[in-house]
């Protein structure tokens, strides 16, 4: 349960609202290849319209440290949101001082202001209470619907709330109600599948789960150093040595867990491979833990597409085919599915198609979860780069729900307290 005020238990009519948002969205050439954060803005940016206030938007971008730096201007989001909210989209080129006074004196009720990126100043990562203070002055109200953010305690998520009655919108709301309801109590089975590139960011999720859920099944890069704790080759691929340790005490720990109760933990048995990571290199199956393939030799070309060893010059980009039906298997069993991560390389473009090369076994995961193979368990997808590579495949709304968190939803689920929510006002 949500236990803290949000904007429908404050008076919000005509005042001039402050709204922390987190528009860090993805951003090449001027264009936002993603905007699914700001579109799940919308809710709390509409009521708080609705309710003829004055919005000031407030936002970071990327981690310009303290300094001025084009690349990180949220101006290229006036138009999207202009577009999105049917509304005038002023914009400040400073949270705070002249260029920011400027433009307040502009703002009309049921209009928005947006503020450039907080970051470009360095009291904003500080928790400085002064630089919070001023963003404070023209407000009467502070709203966190930043849900992205929440695990930071910034100037923009905690400080100010010692300058403002602060409530949440309804995206934070929904966010933490979602998560929370999920980890506390889900429909069993329940799997958790984690991927992504390192353990360490997703160490206290992959220990919470090991308690938690029925299965866990680990893929993408940081696969590959609990396989070089289990002393399997790698060959060239991504890994890190110096989480060898760590790798080896989750292991333990799901082994003495499957010890006790009926629990699954399980690793990659083969993968995709290539010698570089280039749509136009060959690719090939290697499977070490199976040995239900067969080994090719000299096919196509003297090249063996499936083999058991990875050769020392070749790097695992996927997990293969056996390793994805198990885990596709696995979700036609459970009712519950909490997905953190892609499988393999997915930011690789194909030369043909909408599917990169090394994209297979996370399209397997979306297969299985969306329900193509019969069941369809419930979805709680979190976080980062799964969520753009699911919001560029248009399938974003497919799922159960989708988190706009990357730190923030892992945070979460782990069960630590986010400072975000926790300075706000209480029910
Ligand atoms: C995110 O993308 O996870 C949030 O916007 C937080 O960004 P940060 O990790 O740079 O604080």
């Amino acid at each position: 349960m949500f236990t803290k005020k949000t904007i429908q238990d404050v008076d919000v009519d005509n005042k001039t609202v402050l709204v922390r948002v987190d528009y860090n969205v993805p951003i090449a050439d001027q264009k936002i290849t993603d905007d699914y954060r700001i579109k799940q803005s919308l809710p709390t940016v509409k009521y708080l319209l609705e309710h003829h206030a004055k919005l000031i938007l407030i936002s970071h971008l990327g981690r310009p440290n303290g300094q001025v730096v084009k690349s990180y201007s949220l101006e290229p989001i006036v138009n999207v949101l202009a577009k999105l909210t049917n509304t005038k989209v002023l914009f400040a080129n400073d949270c705070i001082g002249k260029q920011f006074d400027d433009k307040f004196k502009q703002l009309k009720p049921g209009e928005i202001l947006l503020s450039e990126n907080l970051r470009f100043h360095p009291e904003e990562e500080k928790n400085d209470a002064d630089f919070a203070k001023v963003l404070a002055k023209p407000a009467d109200l502070f709203v966190q619907d930043g849900f992205g953010v929440v695990h930071r305690a910034h100037a923009s998520t905690d400080a100010i709330t010692h300058f403002l009655p602060s409530v949440a919108g309804f995206l934070l709301k929904k966010e933490v109600d979602t998560i929370t309801q999920v980890m506390a109590n889900p429909e069993r089975p329940m799997m958790a599948i984690i991927g992504g590139a390192k353990i360490v960011d997703k160490i206290e999720l992959i220990k919470k789960f090991i308690t938690l859920a029925d299965i866990v099944a680990i893929g993408g890069a940081m696969a590959n150093t609990f396989l070089l704790a289990q002393d399997q080759f790698i060959g060239e691929s991504l890994a890190d040595k110096a989480e060898i340790p760590l790798a080896k005490d989750i292991i333990s720990l799901a082994q003495k867990e499957a010890s006790q109760r009926d629990f699954v933990f399980s690793m990659p048995k083969d993968a995709v491979v290539a010698s570089k990571v280039d749509p136009s290199s060959p690719t090939r199956i290697v499977d070490w833990g199976t040995h239900v393939i067969a080994e090719i030799e000299n096919y196509p070309k003297h090249v063996p597409v499936v083999a058991r060893t990875i050769a020392s010059h070749e790097k695992i980009l996927d997990i293969g085919p056996f390793s994805g039906s198990f885990i596709g298997g696995c979700m036609q069993l459970v009712k519950t599915v909490v997905w953190n991560g892609s499988m393999g390389v997915t930011e690789v473009k194909s030369l043909q198609g909408p599917v990169g090369p090394y994209a297979h076994g996370t399209e397997l995961v979306i297969d299985a979860l969306l329900g193509q193979f019969g069941h369809r368990p419930y979805s709680l997808v979190g976080g980062g780069d799964t969520v753009g590579y699911i919001e560029n495949r248009g399938l974003i709304n497919q799922f159960n729900h989708v988190s706009t968190g990357g730190g923030a939803s892992l945070e979460l689920m782990a069960g630590r307290k986010l400072p975000g929510v926790e300075a706000l006002l209480d029910k």
